[in-house]
């Protein structure tokens, strides 16, 4: 197994670019689904997360060729239509897979993805719309499958702001025979550039990026030719290392659209931070104010910065409240961060972080992927070195970031752990 090592305690400075967006690249792969022919994405991210959807796409009978950043989807024979479980159970946005291969083929049968280590994370209400669109669904054997000739629009109201759910409706949506419209919808950043995608493929998609989304079925779609946005998280991250580290990064691919809740954040905890074209520069002001933080849907404080917050706020002035409202089980870095010296404590979805004046390094674990990301940050605030075990989490949604922060002055390695 492999661990990182992080030679803390070193200022952070320079110029990185961030990798493509993970949560775009994984719907936006799964989008091709809707057309036959061969499409092209670029930006891809070489992270683990791609290569499980490269094996689902070659499961579904795809050809696939990567180079680089390189992603070309052929789909000219017959397409399967189950995704099995070894697949799916090792990432769980493979449920992507119902909306288009239901929408295009009439069949999905997709192993039900289960919870994961940050909550339940159920799919009822991907399901309720599909059979609000018509399509009958049933679970057996830890399966779910759904049929219909062809489906049909329908007005569908979301209980919640689900990313996943309107990524899947919105591409069963985009081939049904009238139109659907999808209310309380998510307004995430990865929604607007999927909707691009489909629209560039011949769909008609409106509304976008607010939370109503109308979507006017068409016959067919052709192949999609497109680039990947920037990661925000990943971006998101580097600027709190910024200002962990005391340093000044120039973050190309951090887009002010798509931070402003962290941008607001990092200022209000006395960070200085500067747009320029394409990206932000970031700076650590000498000493870090506590903010209290609530997590909620786009455009609110992302969840999937929540870990890497809690981190900053570790060596705050003060006592900041952050409270987790997305997810049920998302402090799993706590009491990783607690062995680094953090004063943190729980209460349900609420954690209280007393500011401390240094982390000490440590030998911690990864035990999900904002977790590890969470712990990076730490270690390289922290003095000494700290350890970082089960980094496959890491690798899930962060392409080399052992190699780009070396290159803004960390001292990390990348090892195999002793005797594992
Ligand atoms: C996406 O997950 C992201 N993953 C997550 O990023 C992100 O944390 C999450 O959106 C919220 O922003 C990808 O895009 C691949 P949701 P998703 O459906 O779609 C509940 C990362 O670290 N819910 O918006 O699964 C659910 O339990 C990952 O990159 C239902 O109850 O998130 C959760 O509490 C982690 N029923 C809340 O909604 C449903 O049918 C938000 O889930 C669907 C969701």
């Amino acid at each position: 197994m492999e661990q990182i090592v992080i030679h803390g305690g070193r200022k952070l400075s320079g110029r990185v670019q961030v990798s493509g967006a993970k949560n775009s690249a994984l719907p936006l792969l799964f989008a091709t689904l809707l057309a036959p022919g061969t499409h092209r994405l670029t930006n891809v991210p070489a992270l683990r997360d791609i290569d499980t959807v490269e094996k689902l796409l070659v499961t579904l009978g795809a050809e696939v060729r990567r180079e680089g950043d390189l992603f070309e989807v052929c789909l000219n024979g017959k397409t399967e239509t189950t995704a099995p479980y070894d697949l799916v159970r090792t990432m769980r946005a493979s449920v992507l897979v119902l909306g288009p291969l239901v929408a295009r083929l009439g069949h999905a049968r997709v192993s039900l993805p289960g919870g994961c280590a940050i909550g339940a994370r159920p799919i009822n209400l991907h399901l309720k719309g599909l059979e609000a669109m018509g399509a009958e669904i049933t679970l057996d054997h830890g399966y779910v499958e759904a049929r219909c000739d062809r489906l049909k629009g329908a007005r569908i109201y979301l209980d919640m702001p689900t990313v996943g759910g309107t990524e899947n409706l919105m591409m069963a949506a985009a081939l049904a025979d009238g139109t659907t419209v999808l209310e309380n919808a998510a307004r995430e950043p990865e929604i607007v550039e999927l909707a691009e995608a489909i629209n560039a493929m011949g769909g008609k998609v409106a509304g976008a990026g607010t939370d109503t989304v109308t979507i006017e079925g068409v016959d067919e779609l052709r192949p999609l030719e497109f680039t990947v946005m920037p990661d925000r998280i990943e971006a998101g991250t580097f600027m709190i290392a910024a200002v962990m580290t005391q340093g000044d990064i120039e973050v190309v691919g951090a887009l002010p659209d798509h931070q402003e809740a962290l941008v607001s954040k990092l200022e209000e905890a006395g960070a200085i931070v500067t747009p320029f074209d394409g990206g932000m520069r970031v700076q650590g002001t000498g000493t870090i104010q506590s903010v209290d933080i609530r997590t909620r849907a786009f455009p609110g404080f992302p969840t999937d910065m929540q870990a890497q917050f809690m981190a900053l706020m570790c060596l705050a002035n003060g006592t900041s409240v952050i409270n987790e409202r997305v997810f049920e089980n998302r402090f799993m870095h706590v009491c990783e961060l607690q062995r680094m010296g953090a004063d943190i404590t729980i209460e349900g979805h609420t954690a209280t972080v007393r500011g401390i004046k240094k982390l000490l390094g440590a030998p911690v674990m990864a035990t999900d992927l904002r977790a590890s990301a969470s712990l990076i940050l730490a270690g390289l605030a922290a003095e000494n070195t700290t350890q970082i075990s089960r980094i496959y989490h890491l690798d899930r949604g962060y392409e080399q970031i052992e190699k780009k922060l070396n290159a803004l002055g960390a001292r990390i390695e990348r090892c195999r752990a002793d005797g594992v």
